[in-house]
């Protein structure tokens, strides 16, 4: 809820950025379907009584999906000039035109919620049967292009690819990247203060990365050999894998009566397996000494060590071991004692701290809601009603910003922020109208 009484509503603010079937993040910093923003935003439109709507955030986003399954991070619906880079920069030959990478596939779990919260039961039948087949691909494509060794750790291959484009968890891997030879602008440091956005030192290597794709036609086997960033990234592995848990127990609980199980049979075997390995392979990522997981870089054979909100995801897909999600559970009240509009990204004792640049040190409030599920999951209730009432507190401060300064509450980034009003509205104040008449929860079982 906000605290400005004239600013829009959260609804408000979906309707803003609707470019007609997708929602932009925001409008002018990011015009195009960014991927995980478009699934939580469509937790948004559901919560805002409009469920129809938030399966055609799902449609348009697999537009964009390539062949071999991945779906992309961007799909450029339409045509902006107040972004870098843009569609001819990916040189992707497609239509829509596309990014080159994906991220975090959020897009499983919350087609989970869509379909088990929806009242129009018809419609959620009728959608998830039509929207499934693309994303049990899509999970597929993961597996097999960014774990080819079979270790149950997928890799990413750009900082954007894990959606926390500047953690300092990518600092060492990124130092491996030469910077681009050739001159470009940037547009966001235009429209955003410049102090909340990453510095030109990583743009270089970014888009060094991007031209590096573009050169090697997009080749899977080519970029697993020889990308010279590629790291087994913590978030991604945890919402990779939880995202998996939710499409077997869709298929399997066939609730809508689809028989998804037997038609999707074959696929559903390798997903278990997959989930299977990452299961044993998320344990060389725990480090005892931090008590919280951590990145790896595959390249160098690093261990990433730095205590972020990212090394607590695996919560969300149920990977630690008990003894390590209390270990976590001790962390956040630290943090939060020192960052109290949390939960800052990076830890606020760490040295790479920075409050309000981007994803060195703000709050994010969709990262807060997959760690609150994630610690109730494991029965650290307190902790996942910490971290919800510290998103609530960064709305009360500010309104619907990107993100939040995790010692003040100062909103940063960009502002009238899709996926901070849709976890408003699904999350953090939901509607009566949503809550009161939610359906009622359907057999489908996660674990
Ligand atoms: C930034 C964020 C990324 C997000 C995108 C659109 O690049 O780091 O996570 O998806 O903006 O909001």
């Amino acid at each position: 809820m906000t605290a400005m009484p004239d600013a829009p509503s959260a609804h408000d603010i979906l309707k803003l950025n609707d470019l007609g079937g997708y929602t932009v993040p925001t409008r002018g910093l990011y015009p195009f379907q960014w991927n995980w923003d478009a699934a939580i935003t469509a937790l948004g439109w559901m919560a805002a009584g409009d469920e129809a709507r938030a399966w055609r955030e799902v449609e348009r986003l697999l537009e964009g999906q390539w062949d071999n399954g991945m779906v992309p991070h961007i799909i450029f619906h339409g045509d902006a000039e107040t972004y870098f880079p843009g569609p001819e920069v990916w040189g992707v030959q497609r239509s829509p035109s596309t990014s080159a990478i994906s991220q975090p596939p959020v897009l499983a779990s919350v087609m989970k919620i869509l379909f088990e919260e929806g009242h129009d039961r018809a419609l959620a039948s009728e959608k998830l049967a039509a929207t499934l087949p693309a994303v049990i691909n899509y999970h597929l494509w993961f597996y097999r292009e960014r774990d080819p060794e079979n270790t149950g750790r997928v890799c990413s291959y750009h900082p954007w690819e894990s959606g926390m484009d500047n953690s300092p968890q990518w600092d060492g891997p990124l130092a491996g990247v030469p910077p681009v030879d050739a001159e470009y602008v940037r547009r966001d440091t235009g429209l955003v203060d410049p102090s909340e956005r990453p510095h030109k030192y990583e743009y270089d290597r970014y888009i060094y990365l991007v031209q590096f794709f573009q050169q090697n036609d997009h080749d899977g086997e080519v970029l697993y050999r020889d990308c010279p960033y590629r790291v087994e990234d913590i978030s991604l592995i945890s919402i990779l894998h939880r995202g998996t848990r939710d499409l077997v127990a869709l298929c399997e609980a066939d609730a809508a009566g689809l028989g998804l199980a037997s038609t999707h049979g074959e696929a559903l075997y390798s997903l278990k397996q997959s989930q299977a390995l990452t299961e044993q392979g998320i344990q060389a990522l725990w480090s005892e000494e931090l008590g919280c997981f951590l990145s790896h870089d595959a390249r160098a054979d690093v261990l990433l060590e730095h205590v972020t909100t990212a090394g607590m995801l695996p919560l969300f897909a149920g990977l630690p071991n008990a003894i390590q999600a209390e270990r976590m559970g001790t962390l956040v009240a630290d943090w939060l004692a020192e960052a109290p509009y949390g939960l800052a990204s990076t830890h606020p004792q760490s040295t790479r701290f920075e409050p309000k640049r981007y994803w060195r040190g703000p709050s994010w409030l969709h990262i807060n809601w997959m760690l609150a599920i994630g610690f109730e999951d494991h029965g650290l209730i307190q902790e996942a009603a910490q971290i919800k009432q510290a998103s609530k507190d960064c709305i009360a401060v500010a309104g619907y910003y990107e993100y939040f300064n995790s010692v003040t509450g100062e909103g940063c980034g960009g502002r009238d922020f899709s996926w901070t009003a849709a976890m408003d509205l699904y999350w953090l104040n939901p509607l009566e109208s949503f809550t009161a008449s939610k359906a009622p929860q359907s057999e489908v079982e996660t674990s």
